[in-house]
């Protein structure tokens, strides 16, 4: 048996839309004890699988502080644990939660340095996919760069950035979200080694690690904001462009501005298909495009 939310994480509530889902807010207790001997194999599983496939794949900063905070595969880390070596590095904290929040609630916890985690794991036939984030994709994929304190300063800002658009418009907020996902969700990050992953959409798919460091079919190309702003992406695919940072002090350092005027300026500005490449981009890689879907980007 695999631990499962106890009330539908999802509730649907009809209106005359149809049914639309109306996201739970609450943060809870991680229920460690209720986890089950295959839930702490599932993650242990994964565990073993991506770190095996992220040495030499995945940067060092997050390699180096999945160690830090002790993980490891025997089993399921404890949010408390983790919490005493996260809160004495960079002052954050993990939170439980069932699932997604609204993106108003999500920017909150950010803000305010709080990272909210699933706290639930995919059952065991779903350790290559899950379409919606779960306990090793939260765990895994994000929590370990909260330890670099110029990410961790760059998850607040972007808390604090995502209130602001929420404000602003349905337009700010969309360009907003391609910057997280291009960034923390997707993102690539040049070393005197060649590139390497950060982010936690990519670290915690073996199949997506591979294809964005090795297949021939994506584009890489160099971080750019208002480009990046201005692209839409895949959700159900593979990413077809991946975006190269040199450093965390760059993102931090693009990002730091105020993002009103660029966002009043975008309102006009073309919006780029996911696979394509511009004149302007700098370019570490173009793809071949093979095996791309002609439509779906959002
Ligand atoms: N500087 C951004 C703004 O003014 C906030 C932000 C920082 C957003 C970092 C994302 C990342 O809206
Ligand atoms: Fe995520």
């Amino acid at each position: 048996m695999s631990a499962q939310p106890i009330a539908r994480r999802v509730e649907h509530q009809q209106t005359d839309k149809g049914y639309v889902p109306v996201y739970t807010t609450a943060v809870v207790e991680q229920p460690w004890d209720t986890y089950s001997a295959d839930d702490h194999a599932t993650w242990g599983t994964l565990y073993r699988r991506q770190r095996e496939l992220l040495v030499g794949r995945a940067c060092e900063e997050f390699l180096r502080a999945q160690d830090e905070m002790g993980m490891g595969d025997h089993q399921i880390p404890r949010f408390d644990q983790l919490n005493e070596v996260l809160g004495a590095a960079t002052g954050w904290t993990l939170v439980g939660v069932e699932g997604l929040l609204p993106e108003l609630d999500f920017f909150d916890h950010l803000a305010h340095r709080r990272f909210p985690v699933t706290w639930w794991i995919r059952r065991p036939d779903q350790i290559d996919y899950i379409a919606e984030p779960d306990l090793f994709h939260d765990l895994f994929g994000h929590v370990p760069l909260l330890m670099n304190p110029v990410f961790a300063d760059y998850m607040e800002a972007y808390g604090r950035g995502g209130v602001k658009a929420h404000g602003i418009g349905p337009e700010a907020l969309q360009n907003l979200t391609r910057l997280y996902w291009y960034t923390v969700e997707f993102g690539l990050i040049d070393t005197p080694d060649g590139l390497r992953i950060y982010g936690a959409g990519i670290v915690s798919s073996k199949g997506e690690s591979l294809h964005s460091l090795e297949s021939a079919a994506p584009n890489r190309i160099g971080f750019d904001l208002a480009r990046i702003m201005q692209t839409r992406y895949r959700i159900d695919t593979f990413q077809k462009t991946y975006f190269v940072i040199d450093s965390f002090d760059q993102l931090m350092q693009a990002t730091a501005p105020d993002f009103t005027p660029l966002y009043a300026q975008l309102r006009q500005a073309p919006q780029h298909a996911a696979g394509s490449v511009l004149d302007s981009d700098r370019v570490h890689q173009r793809g071949t495009g093979e095996g791309w879907a002609t439509d779906g980007d959002v």
